[in-house]
């Protein structure tokens, strides 16, 4: 859906207090996996997102029945599946939705779905999905342009992954909680999404050992019961606005966090000179008076500093006087905001996953967003420059972000958005 543009009037100092929402990606694995109970299960901190609404389309297909009780709480029941495939058309709209594979195949034992393509910063593989399919016992075939999965009996064996993976971890456990095997993964993802998935599961009678941790064991279950869960806070989109505060000078408290989730964040904002103050569950970013400095930054899985950050952190090292070195080793091809900062002035030398960024103060410029987080890059560059920056490309935003003009608009920012039309979606 094409959105008129976000025009931001840079230059303002924010303050005020900002509630973060809920993680999109710790939320969209969770709703998936509401399939595996024939029962109701209401979710509470469902950000109100287009990729939601995209994961809802792709549940509504294969027979989950949804209800919005509350802002942000749904309750979603699967009596049965009826469809169980899931079309190009569907997948190739969110990645992510590839993870109904794994959930399918455990709740009607098979599954086709779409093979889902690359994204605005390049190939991103499902290899590791497949490799743990196949090493668990069930049969996976390729053919044109889809994946169909199928297993006889229970899936069981032992499966190492080949790297970090968030997604393919998450295919795997839906895949391996309905039946009388035992599952191990090694070299499993330690991330907070997967471990709130896990944890989710658990609430409904799964049982699964070793969240949080490199090895999983799965003991296969009969069925999952219906429940109720809270997602965990949204760790990307409070290290976004903690960007921002430093980007703008300014000071902002952030609810609804969890501090320990945002170790790497903190460390490398404290390493620039800004004062990170943590107090329960929530975190105060203060860059009021304080001359910030170059840093040195290397993505990595959890609990290294994330990928889904780097775009923001280049932004605002942007501005930072002194050469900082942004490497991004987990996507490589994650740059479509070098080119667009590049038109509002910015000094930045790519030399493959490498970015030499010398800090310099940004000029508006018309610019646009080719994904969600170089939206977020451009939005705190705009937010540093004394002029009116105006952002194309404003779908990708809401794909991630909550209302972000209207939230940004109460810490004092000059944001018009027109409103997307996100209700007629649900
Ligand atoms: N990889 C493979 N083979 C696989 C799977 C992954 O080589 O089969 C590689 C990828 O190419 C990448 C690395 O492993 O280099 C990590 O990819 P991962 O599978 O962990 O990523 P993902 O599960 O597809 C999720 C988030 C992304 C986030 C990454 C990394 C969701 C919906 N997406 O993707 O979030 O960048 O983990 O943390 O949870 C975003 O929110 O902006 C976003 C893109």
């Amino acid at each position: 859906m094409q959105l008129t543009p976000l025009h931001v009037q840079g230059g303002r100092e924010l303050s005020g207090e900002i509630a973060i929402q809920h993680s999109k990606n710790a939320a969209l694995p969770i709703i998936v996996a509401s399939m595996l109970s024939p029962e109701p299960i209401t979710l509470h901190g469902i950000p109100r997102l287009s990729d939601v609404y995209t994961i809802l389309e792709v549940m509504h297909h294969v027979g989950t029945q949804h209800t919005w009780t509350g802002p942000n709480s749904l309750t979603l029941v699967t009596p049965r599946i009826v469809n169980t495939e899931a079309p190009y058309a569907l997948v190739n709209k969110m990645r992510a939705s590839f993870i109904v594979l794994g959930a399918l195949l455990a709740r009607a034992g098979e599954a086709t779905v779409s093979m889902p393509g690359g994204c605005a910063w390049g190939p991103r593989p499902v290899d590791q999905h497949v490799k743990a399919f196949r090493a668990l016992g069930a049969e996976v075939s390729e053919e044109n342009g889809n994946f169909h999965a199928r297993r006889q009996g229970s899936l069981h064996g032992k499966f190492i992954f080949e790297l970090l993976t968030v997604g393919g971890t998450h295919n795997a456990i839906l895949a391996s909680v309905l039946g009388e095997g035992t599952v191990t993964l090694e070299n499993a993802s330690i991330d907070t999404d997967v471990v709130d998935l896990i944890e989710f599961l658990n609430t409904l009678g799964a049982r699964i050992e070793g969240a949080g941790t490199n090895t999983l064991v799965i003991h296969g279950v009969p069925a999952l019961h219906g429940g109720e869960y809270t997602v965990i806070p949204d760790r990307i989109e409070a290290g976004t606005f903690m960007m921002l505060a430093a980007a703008t000078g300014s000071r902002l408290t952030l609810r609804n966090v969890r501090p320990d989730h945002l170790t790497a964040v903190s460390a490398k904002l404290r390493e620039m000179g800004v004062t990170i103050e943590e107090n329960g569950s929530s975190i105060t970013a203060d860059a009021r008076d304080r001359d910030l400095k170059a840093v040195n930054v290397t993505t990595q899985s959890y609990p290294g500093f994330p990928t889904d950050l780097q775009p923001q952190m280049s932004a605002l090292l942007a501005t930072v006087p002194g050469t900082s070195v942004v490497q991004d080793p987990v996507y490589p091809d994650r740059l479509t905001h070098v080119a667009e900062l590049h038109r509002m002035g910015a000094n930045i030398t790519v030399s493959g996953y490498t970015q030499v960024i010398q800090g310099t103060r940004l000029h508006s410029a018309p610019v646009k967003a080719a994904d969600l987080r170089a939206g977020a890059a451009l939005f705190i560059a705009g937010l540093t420059t004394g002029g009116e920056t105006v952002i194309d490309g404003v779908q990708y935003l809401n794909r991630g972000y909550e209302r972000l003009a209207e939230r940004l608009r109460g810490l004092g920012a000059n944001v018009m958005q027109p409103e997307p039309a996100l209700a007629a979606m649900d």
